[in-house]
């Protein structure tokens, strides 16, 4: 499903992000990835969905080599990536239902479509009722939740979160982690980058750390 092949990536401004980085995740899987800030955790999930692209080495998801893919087949892979953020990334003017239903109508879906896949989304991550809320009338954990939705209503097969928990107090990220578990429970890879320590121990989970660039394995 995920695999990248000896990757280096170095910013043009010369620092080395990641240092020779092999890792493997199978159809399913669920991985955390720790280690400090400016480790290379961003940059590792920014090469799986092709928003920069290794300087040695190969990096491939669902079979497909990622930096060989330009403008449309690239698209087309990032339709089957579901991304979250640590800064929700929501559109302030729209509402929870517009912010989540957007992605499917940029992607052509009929009205009728989008209606059928809003609903039995915004119940998963438990935003029903809020459907109608804007941003700004939500807490962080709802605001979240929200990304989250957003990420999964295309039914993606591979889920990327980059410290989707940063901004959360341990309540509202545990909940969002347990959202994440149960979607890894219904056949979706998930791989979630964080430096929440208390919450890596409580998921019983594989764990891969980065250190200055390099990949150690911490539990398997
Ligand atoms: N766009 C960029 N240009 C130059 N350097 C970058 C860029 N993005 C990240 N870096 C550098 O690469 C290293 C890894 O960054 P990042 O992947 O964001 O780490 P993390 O997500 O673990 O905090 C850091 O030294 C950072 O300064
Ligand atoms: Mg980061």
């Amino acid at each position: 499903m995920v695999e990248l092949r000896g990757v280096t990536k170095t910013y043009s401004n010369q620092s080395l992000a990641l240092d020779g980085v092999n890792l493997k995740i199978k159809r399913k899987g669920f991985l955390f990835i720790t280690g400090p800030s400016g480790a290379g955790k961003s940059t590792l999930l920014k090469l799986l969905y092709g928003e920069e692209r290794a300087s040695l080495g190969e990096v491939r998801v669902h079979g497909i080599d990622v930096g060989k893919l330009r403008g449309d087949r690239l698209s087309q892979l990032r339709r089957r990536i579901g991304v979250v953020f640590q800064d929700y990334k929501l559109i302030p003017r729209k509402t929870v239902a517009e912010n989540v239903a957007f992605v499917l109508w940029a992607q052509g879906y009929s009205h009728q479509e989008v209606q059928r896949r809003l609903t039995p989304t915004l119940k998963m991550v438990g935003l029903a009722h809020k459907a109608d809320c804007f941003p700004t009338q939500l807490s962080g954990g709802e605001q979240q939740r929200v990304g989250l939705a957003r990420a999964i209503v295309g039914m993606p097969p591979l889920l990327l979160a980059d410290e989707p928990t940063g901004n959360l107090d341990p309540d509202n990220a545990l909940q969002v982690m347990k959202i994440f578990q149960k979607l890894n429970s219904f056949g979706i890879t998930v791989i979630v980058t964080t430096h929440d320590d208390r919450l890596v121990r409580m998921a019983d989970r594989p764990v891969v750390q980065i250190r200055d660039g390099k990949l150690h394995q911490v539990r398997r």
